[in-house]
């Protein structure tokens, strides 16, 4: 599966002359993971008008077929597509193992990055032992993604690779430090610790909410990898080689897309975000 960013002036999509700096940049998630990305995206590139649509009504996707899988990342894309975005971020690791071309052919020319190369970059940057451990959903851990990213980077990089099903809806509730994630999260990350790993990418982007428990477990000496922030320099990197960076001076809120329960989405983006809430809109998928 090619896993490549789609640039801009790619010659298979559509003229691009309609988007500019100040066009926004979509994201998007299976609901409220992607929302580590919002956060990385303000802090980085504060400019940037944001669209994100969270699939609140069909999350968790990282348990579903391949199938299915491909079937929501069309969806969740064309509702992208109606902003006119210069940029897609496919916030979701499920996705971006499983479906990025799917993203790339629905968005039809617009610049497309994944969440997942963005975090076996980084992953390979920061491990000095070459041991790398890797935590997601059922379908990015079986299909491979990680492993197959990061050794091409750098071949002889060991990984090691957990699902962790569990974290998905524990993070949506709001569990960021319960102990009932504790106890969990030490289950899951305990073999992959006795590995001896010094790298733990947390390769789905719901697992940052649950990042300070997780690095406790791990202990100091295992570099937690964010895709999220990762994902955010990559961004500033791709519009500014495009032109197409923001540069308004204006602060604005991200624009919220949900597919369902928005007053729940509400409460756990200010518990995320530690912001004030702005509207979160109903859409139909
Ligand atoms: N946050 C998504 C990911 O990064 C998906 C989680 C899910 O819906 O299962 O994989």
């Amino acid at each position: 599966m090619n896993h490549d960013n789609r640039s801009f002036d790619d010659p298979q999509g559509i003229s691009t002359s309609r988007r500019t700096a100040s066009s926004p940049v979509g994201i998007f998630d299976s609901g409220v993971g992607g929302l580590t990305v919002v956060k990385a995206m303000q802090s980085l590139l504060p400019s940037e008008r944001i669209i994100y649509f969270g699939d609140t009504a069909r999350v968790p996707y990282g348990s579903k077929s391949q199938v299915t899988i491909r079937k929501y990342a069309q969806d969740d894309t064309a509702i992208l597509m109606r902003y006119m975005p210069k940029l897609i971020i496919v916030a979701c690791n499920t996705v971006s193992a499983l479906a990025l071309d799917v993203v790339l052919r629905t968005g039809r020319g617009v610049a497309v990055i994944g969440v997942l190369e963005a975090g076996a970059g980084l992953a390979v940057e920061r491990s000095a032992n070459g041991r790398i451990g890797v935590i997601g959903t059922q379908a990015t851990i079986c299909s491979n993604a990680y492993a197959l990213a990061i050794n091409a980077i750098e071949p002889d990089m060991e990984v090691f690779s957990t699902a962790c099903p569990l974290f998905v809806p524990l993070a949506e509730e709001g569990f960021i430090d319960h102990p009932a994630s504790r106890i969990v999260a030490e289950e899951y990350l305990t073999p992959l610790l006795q590995q001896g790993i010094d790298t733990l990418v947390l390769g789905c982007t719901h697992y940052p909410i649950l990042k300070k428990m997780l690095a406790e477990i791990a202990g100091p000496e295992v570099h937690i990898i964010d895709s999220a922030e990762a994902v955010a320099s990559k961004a500033r990197e791709t519009l500014a080689a495009a032109g197409l960076l923001g540069s308004s001076s204006e602060r604005s809120s991200p624009h919220l897309l949900v597919s369902d329960l928005p007053q729940k989405f509400k409460s756990l983006y200010k518990l995320f975000l530690g912001t004030d809430v702005p509207d979160v809109e109903l859409v139909e998928v």
